[in-house]
């Protein structure tokens, strides 16, 4: 199963500011539409709200500790729960925000990252450090280790406020493998309206 994180996040790894998202890139919205188009997609409650309905067209999951159900979504209580509920799916994007990243990434092997250039001061929600095969010896050591397999650069226009790069990042240990992996189980938001 691929687990793919799938986030935007600054130089200094911001994802989110008081419950938004501080940029606006219609390329990177359709970037995140692409990628999730017909898969589960999970999110923290956080998030769910911070969007404000149903993403068509996906498996919408929500992981809360408190008891609750949401119209449309499947309810979770934990990261272990939504992995195993959707084990028989060929791909699961993790789609935020900021605490379930950082529960999620022992899980992933793929992070789908769009890096945007700029340093946002005062931001409240973070994408969290992950180690590159060019930044750590990780791999002597046994340790989870990610390589950069793609990336492409976008300048800023007027429609975006911003220079971005999509960064396509493979768990090496699941490269090297040819892409298996197995969980270790046990352990005003318009960006989404597309
Ligand atoms: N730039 C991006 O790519 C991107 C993507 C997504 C979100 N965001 C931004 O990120 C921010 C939201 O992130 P956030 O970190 O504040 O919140 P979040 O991760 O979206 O949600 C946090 C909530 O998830 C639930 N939760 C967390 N860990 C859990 C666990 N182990 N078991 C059960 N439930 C658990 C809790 O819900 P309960 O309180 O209900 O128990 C918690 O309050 C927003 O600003 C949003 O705009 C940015």
């Amino acid at each position: 199963m691929i687990i793919s994180l799938i986030a935007a996040a600054s130089e200094n790894n911001c994802i989110g500011k008081q419950g938004e998202i501080p940029w606006d890139l219609p390329k990177d919205f359709k970037h995140f539409h692409d990628a999730t188009k017909g898969k589960p997609i999970v999110m923290g409650r956080k998030t769910h709200e911070s969007i404000g309905r149903v993403l068509p067209g996906r498996k919408n999951v929500v992981v809360t500790r408190q008891d609750m159900e949401i119209e449309g979504c499947e309810v979770v209580h934990s990261i272990e729960e939504a992995l195993e509920l959707l084990k028989d799916e060929s791909e699961v994007c993790i789609i935020g925000g900021g605490q379930i990243y950082v529960q999620a990434l022992p899980f992933a092997n793929q992070i789908d990252l769009t890096r945007v250039h700029t340093e946002v001061e005062g931001g409240d929600a973070f994408f969290p450090e992950f180690n590159t095969s060019s930044t750590s010896e990780a791999p002597l050591r046994g340790a989870d280790e990610w390589q950069l397999i793609s990336q492409e650069r976008h300048e800023a226009d007027e429609d975006h406020n911003f220079a971005y790069t999509f960064m396509l990042y493979k768990k090496n240990n699941t490269h090297a493998a040819g892409g298996t992996h197995k969980p270790r189980l046990g352990v005003s938001m318009e960006y989404w309206i597309i």
